[in-house]
């Protein structure tokens, strides 16, 4: 659906770049609990993967080339702290110079600090289903916030706490693969609680850090029968709104993951979990990965996000496993057109992060999906910019107006 807008061009210090995770594009993540995950059969073996780890400085070099501005990527925990008690320091270096590259190139760096992944040993302790593991993870913000902290420009203490509770302790589709819904709400507190104190153990040794975290916003729509009438409502107050509430104090800014409609009905769930396609039953239209949002639907929701916490928002990933290259255009015109309408409309949107670079690892679907603008041989590990990169850039360069 096209909007109506005023057509404004996006301020000059609006952020555009794109999203990964460690696990996703480094290779080679082998204290993690995704690997062990992967050991065991449950999903493909990411092995060495985008091989970013060693190629990070060509990959940054290509999008400084593309005109970006912003780059969001994840620390992963589980390098630095590979055992209990143990500090990987060369782990520590390499980060620097991963955030001190991105400085060079005038690439501001949005760090996460959990996307997905825990090293396996916090995993055999109970990870975040027992609350008295969380301060392993604050030991672990508080050494970043000492180590790298006047090389990160903004803080993403965890990546969708929703998703990753619903992931790994109630649909089995990461590790340890629960299926207790109890616990799964049990490990979701214990993430809110998780963020709101790295907010502040973040702000203690870095007065001045611009902290958030990214949560994501999905379309509630109706599957049918007299439980789409009010399932929708529930689902949307549990993904959509709980999280928000619980860390309302704790965010400089929000960042929004928005990817997917979904229609919520007992049959659906009922299928879902019967036929363990629970995504594939639940979106419409099924691409690669599921429908994904029109212009409106992105626009409702970052406007829901505002009203709700009133701070300045980024969207931090939205994207579409698109293997032909053909839909992704469209849609990142989708999400353009949309920022565009929410901010004529006073919503302060200051930057979009397109997953992904590169086509990268997708947790249970290993690399057959296909979300980045830039493809990799997975044999030389050489990238080549697809079609929508070159439209990418120039949006960026039009700053946000769109011409077709
Ligand atoms: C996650 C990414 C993932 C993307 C596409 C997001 O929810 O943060 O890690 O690759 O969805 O499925």
């Amino acid at each position: 659906m096209q909007l109506t807008q005023k057509n404004l061009p996006f301020p000059h210090d609006f952020l555009w770049g794109t999203s990964s995770a460690a696990h996703q594009v480094e290779g080679n993540t082998e204290n993690s609990d995704w690997w062990h995950w992967a050991i065991q059969g449950h999903v493909p073996l990411p092995g060495v993967g985008c091989d970013h780890y060693r190629l990070y400085e060509k990959d940054f070099l290509l999008m400084q080339k593309m005109g970006h501005n912003a780059h969001r990527f994840s620390i992963e925990w589980s390098r630095i702290v590979p055992q209990e008690g143990v500090i990987n320091r060369k782990e520590i270096e390499h980060y620097k110079a991963v955030l001190q590259s991105l400085r060079k190139k005038k690439i501001q760096s949005f760090v996460t600090l959990h996307h997905m992944t825990s090293p396996q040993w916090f995993s055999d302790r109970g990870g975040f289903a027992n609350k008295a593991n969380n301060h392993f993870f604050l030991d672990f913000v508080d050494l970043c916030a000492r180590e790298f902290g006047n090389l990160v420009d903004f803080w993403i203490t965890i990546n969708e706490p929703i998703t990753y509770a619903a992931k790994s302790f109630l649909l089995e589709n990461g590790p340890p693969g629960g299926k207790n819904i109890i616990r799964a709400f049990q490990v979701f507190f214990n993430l809110a609680s998780a963020h709101n104190d790295s907010y502040y153990r973040i702000k203690k040794i870095l007065p001045r850090a611009v902290v958030g975290s990214s949560h994501v916003l999905t379309e509630y729509v109706s599957g049918g029968g007299i439980s789409g009438l009010f399932l929708p409502s529930v689902f949307h107050f549990i993904n959509n709104s709980l999280y928000l509430l619980c860390t309302k104090k704790t965010h400089d800014f929000v960042g929004i993951n928005c990817y997917y409609r979904v229609h919520v009905s007992f049959y659906n769930l009922y299928k879902g979990f019967k036929d363990k396609d629970y995504e594939g039953v639940m979106r419409d239209e099924r691409h690669d990965l599921g429908m994904f949002l029109d212009s409106k639907s992105i626009y409702m929701l970052l406007l829901y996000a505002w009203r709700v916490m009133k701070k300045p928002l980024y969207v931090t990933e939205h994207g579409i496993s698109d293997p032909a290259d053909t839909k992704r255009i469209g849609h990142m015109n989708d999400a353009v057109r949309s920022m565009q309408k929410a901010r004529d409309e006073g919503v302060d949107i200051r930057g979009y992060l397109h997953w992904s670079f590169l086509d990268n690892y997708e947790w249970s679907s290993g690399f057959e999906s296909k979300f980045g603008l830039v493809a990799v041989d997975q044999k030389t590990k050489k990238r080549l910019p697809k079609k929508s990169a070159v439209h990418f850039t120039s949006i960026i360069q039009r700053n946000g107006r769109i011409t077709e």
